[in-house]
């Protein structure tokens, strides 16, 4: 699939949102799993349910651009979310990986961030208001959780795995 017009860069976008979503989905419960802290396993649950939606807003617009489905992963992703485990599996103690899993959940979140933000430009310019709101609905959601997992980690838990 060449990528020739803005509307090839905006598909080709999507579903590399779609597949990166996608990816991050199967991770998160792993990663909620492993959290030491009630509140970052709430808050990585939370991101969980609300990936599912972001993943259903994506099959939408695809859908609209008569885009079928590209299952091909994010190496990107992959590679955040296999540095992460490692990075993981070599933390000793609960509160210094739960320190490490809100660095692994912000790298894959930024990496979304820009790509939503990327899509939602390119959506605004070729005329497709709705599309554009849908996805900055999205970015705002991430932009959200970001700022949420920064909060308990400057106040709780990076001081927590200082002692
Ligand atoms: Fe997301």
């Amino acid at each position: 699939m060449s990528t020739v017009t803005l509307r090839d860069l905006y598909a080709a976008e999507l579903h590399d949102l779609m597949n990166a979503e996608k990816q991050l989905a199967a991770e998160l419960p792993i990663m909620a799993g492993r959290a030491t802290s009630a509140r970052l396993q709430r808050a990585l649950e939370e991101h969980h349910a609300e990936t599912k939606i972001q993943i259903e807003r994506l099959r939408l617009l695809l859908e609209q651009l008569n885009e079928p489905p590209r299952a091909v992963p994010s190496g990107a992703v992959a590679a955040l979310i296999e540095d992460a485990r490692r990075r993981l599996d070599d933390a000793e103690r609960g509160e210094t990986l739960d320190a490490a899993l809100i660095a692994a959940a912000q790298r894959v979140e930024h990496y979304e961030m820009a790509g939503y933000g990327c899509a939602r430009t390119y959506a605004h310019l070729l005329g497709m208001q709705e599309h554009a709101d849908l996805l900055q609905r999205t970015l705002d959601e991430e932009g959200d959780t970001d700022h949420k997992l920064t909060d308990l980690a400057e106040s709780v838990i990076n001081i927590d795995a200082m002692k």
